[in-house]
């Protein structure tokens, strides 16, 4: 059966994305076939726009989707039609990171997410006769129907049956790479300070996955006041303009140091300034993108004398089975309320999304495909 869908073509910075017809692929073995209810927009999916991530052009992008399932492939058994689904980014499922359930550092990441096509080298989407790039995050959810994979499609748990897709979308990368970041992949102590660079919704999501580690203080730093004050209402003890010397103020705060700090910004001068605030034992994770350049200077008797952790992170550590549902407990719960983050827009309004994100108006975008 032939499944044609909408879906935003991107063909780079100088074009708007163009909602046009694509055709699907029939599905394989370990596929499935979502109708996407919504997906959220990432820096990610604008990095790619813009060439700074070796990502094929055009290329229908999108890695925040949530759908329901109508078909599956005939090998997949944990998923069936009709299913609520939120899709992550890909894995192989046999390397020696998958193998530890450790699947953002699969060994295989590149040919399942960023290829524009399968692992094999054959498209998942045509316009006409001629393949257009898809698989992107093994998904392309910015459109209304996308082929994603049984490794990469979590089922909502039933007794969330009553919260929207349109608000889950966005657990799948963003929301995900802040809050795994600090209970995963830094493993924040209670009671131990953290600083936080950058409050979009990586930092944001930090902010409050601090809070339920019970780290103190909470210090998140950006640019734009409005960002700070959400910050502060979902979790920050101590916000700081980084116009306003935020590292000079975090040094009085924290004298003994900081036990935690974590960079959303990827700006160099950023990171390096944190890495001199850090405690003995101090972790400092980073997740930001940054020019493929840029090399990171840090003392070495630093470094090595009070025992101190830089720590690159992807997708927060998220072994998606495990840590998306848990993050659904904690909304549930009333302790990772990342609904006051989004801006719902309709699909064919993605252009002006974007653009109300990049001037900092919205910190998540989320494109409603359809009603469910
Ligand atoms: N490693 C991963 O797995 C992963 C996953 C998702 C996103 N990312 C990356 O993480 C970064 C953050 O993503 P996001 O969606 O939160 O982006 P975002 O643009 O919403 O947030 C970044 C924030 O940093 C602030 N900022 C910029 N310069 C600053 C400075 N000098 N000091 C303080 N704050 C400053 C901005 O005002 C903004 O609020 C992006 O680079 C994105 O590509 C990485
Ligand atoms: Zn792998
Ligand atoms: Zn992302």
């Amino acid at each position: 059966m032939t499944i044609t869908a909408r879906a935003a073509i991107c063909r780079g910075q100088d074009h708007p994305f163009a909602i046009e017809d694509v055709r699907l692929d029939s599905l394989r073995a370990d596929e499935v076939l979502v109708r996407i209810v919504a997906c959220g927009i990432c820096h990610t999916d604008l990095a790619v726009r813009d060439r700074q991530l070796p990502v094929p052009l055009p290329i229908v992008l999108g890695h925040e989707g949530a759908g329901i399932v109508e078909q599956v492939g005939s090998g997949v058994t944990s998923i069936k039609p009709g299913d609520r689904v939120i899709m992550s980014f890909n894995s192989c499922g046999h390397c020696p990171s998958c193998e530890i359930d450790a699947p953002t550092y699969c060994y295989e990441f590149f040919p399942n997410n960023w290829s524009g096509v399968r692992p094999d080298g054959s498209p998942t989407l045509f316009q006409g006769d001629a393949p257009m790039n898809g698989n992107f995050f093994g998904q392309s959810s910015f459109a209304t129907h996308a082929i994603a994979h049984e490794r990469n499609a979590v089922v909502v748990p039933e007794d969330a049956a009553d919260l929207p897709l349109e608000r889950l979308a966005p657990l799948g990368c963003g929301l995900m790479t802040g809050a795994g970041a600090v209970l995963r992949a830094m493993k924040v102590r209670a009671g131990l300070p953290i600083a936080i660079v950058g409050a979009g919704t990586v930092g944001i999501a930090a902010v409050m996955a601090a809070k339920i580690a019970g780290a103190d203080p909470i210090i998140a730093v950006d640019v734009h006041d409005s960002r700070l004050e959400l910050a502060k209402e979902l979790g920050a003890t101590h916000v700081f303009n980084a116009k306003d010397d935020a590292m000079g103020r975090i040094r009085d705060l924290c004298p003994k140091g900081l036990g935690y700090a974590f960079d959303t910004t990827g700006i160099n001068k950023v990171i390096e300034d944190l890495f001199a605030l850090l405690a003995p034992k101090g972790v400092l994770g980073m997740v930001g993108a940054s020019a493929p350049t840029d090399m990171l200077a840090f003392n070495e008797a630093e470094f090595m004398g009070s025992g101190r952790t830089v720590m690159g992170i992807l997708g927060g550590d998220s072994d998606l089975d495990g840590f998306i549902p848990e993050m659904i407990r904690y909304h549930q719960q009333g302790r990772f309320p990342f609904d006051r983050l989004i801006r719902y827009f309709d699909f064919d309004a993605i252009n002006e999304a974007i653009e109300a994100s990049e001037r900092g108006e919205v910190v998540k975008p989320v494109l409603r495909m359809a009603a469910a």
